[in-house]
């Protein structure tokens, strides 16, 4: 059996707490020889400025750029407001991405069904809810220079940012949502702002190119992002996969979150280019939710993002499909039978813990190996 080599990134708040289910999960699939898996631990965040006055290491860095894989919990919180910009913990989330050039990021809202009445919408808005959103992860305003903050000499100061995107950059992103809608209801939804902004405009001369060359047998459909944002909560079972920029899926992600009930149950997966010779690629999973810092050392999150995450990462790293869909059928068997952390608690329901909740997606894992 192949071997594969993750790196383990905890980070702060409920990272450390949340990561220690998967490694439960870690640990059991390979006493059930479920896989084959080795792991390694680094720093990262403001636990790595803690120690290092930078927010990820340089050996960090190739740690990463060696494993197989990268699990990331989250960073940062409000003991590390005021360090300088340069090494806040968000850094060493930005500077992985970009660095092992992960440019694109699977987000899918999929709602379970015993959680349609968690969401804050209508349960018949949400049951059955299974979009992809496909954010641009490596350009656009979060890496684009200049970036600065002038002082103007009169009291005032002036704040640059700035958006950027090449043909090139749309064009693989715009491809891999083609190639993920044709495995699933073969609908790409492209979100912008071409009536404001340039890059819009490029965007969507993009994707509307290469669907005319490559992708006539894919619906597309262009909706500017604000409209977009709107129909999400009007009618979220419209989308089949989204594909937008890295600003606006950073906030569309957070608003589908909510459509699946919790910003605990959103997984993610970043990945890069497949590399031909060894057809692999580089890759690292998250959860989309943050450190939580209101919650954290508590035992009170919600680990279900972070499985299902490493359950992302069985599927789109390793090729191991049977392995995933089991996690996934434990998650949904676990709430099926009502077991709830806090934040997808209806009124009046019993809640567990972090570890609890760990414990209990495991044991559906056994029921189901038989
Ligand atoms: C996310 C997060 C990050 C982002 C932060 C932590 C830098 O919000 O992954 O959605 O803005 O991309
Ligand atoms: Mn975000």
């Amino acid at each position: 059996m192949a071997s594969h080599k993750l790196l383990l990134l905890p980070g702060d708040g409920i990272g450390p707490e949340v990561m220690a289910e998967v490694k439960k999960l870690i640990a059991w699939m390979n006493a059930h020889k479920m896989g084959s898996f080795e792991t390694e631990e680094g720093l990262v965040g403001g636990s790595c400025y803690d120690a290092h006055k930078v927010s990820i290491t340089d050996a960090t860095m190739e740690k990463a750029a060696s494993a197989d894989a990268v699990i990331f919990g989250s960073v940062g919180g409000p003991k590390w407001d005021g360090v300088p910009y340069e090494v806040r913990p968000e850094a060493g989330l930005l500077r992985l991405r970009k660095e092992l050039q992960l440019y694109a990021n699977l987000r899918p809202a999929v709602t379970y069904p015993a959680l349609a009445d968690a969401s804050s919408l209508k349960r018949e808005l949400v049951e059955g809810l299974d979009i992809m959103i496909l954010r641009e992860l490596t350009g656009g305003v979060y890496f684009g220079e200049p970036k600065t903050i002038t002082d103007l000499g009169n009291g005032q100061k002036r704040a640059v940012d700035t958006q950027v995107y090449d043909t090139y950059e749309i064009e693989r992103i715009s491809r891999v949502a083609f190639e993920l809608a044709r495995k699933r209801r073969n609908k790409v939804t492209s979100m912008e702002k071409r009536n404001v902004m340039k890059s819009g405009v490029l965007w969507n001369e993009v994707v509307t190119d290469l669907h005319k060359r490559e992708y006539k047998d894919v619906q597309l459909e262009h909706m500017l992002a604000d409209a977009g944002g709107m129909q999400l909560v009007r009618n979220p079972k419209q989308f089949d996969v989204i594909v937008t920029d890295n600003l606006f899926g950073d906030m569309l992600s957070d608003v589908a979150a909510m459509l699946t009930g919790s910003l605990g149950m959103l997984a993610s997966a970043s990945l890069g280019e497949v590399n031909p010779k060894t057809k692999t690629r580089k890759s690292l999973y998250e959860p989309v939710h943050g450190s939580a810092p209101d919650i954290a050392g508590k035992g009170l999150a919600n680990p279900i993002a972070m499985i299902a995450s490493f359950a992302m990462a069985l599927r789109y790293s390793f090729g191991m499909i049977k392995e995933a869909d089991m996690i996934e059928k434990a998650i949904a068997a676990t709430l099926d039978k009502g077991i709830r952390t806090a934040d997808i608690a209806g009124k009046g329901d019993k809640t567990v813990g972090t570890t609890q909740m760990g414990d209990a997606i495991i044991a559906e894992m056994e029921t189901l190996a038989g």
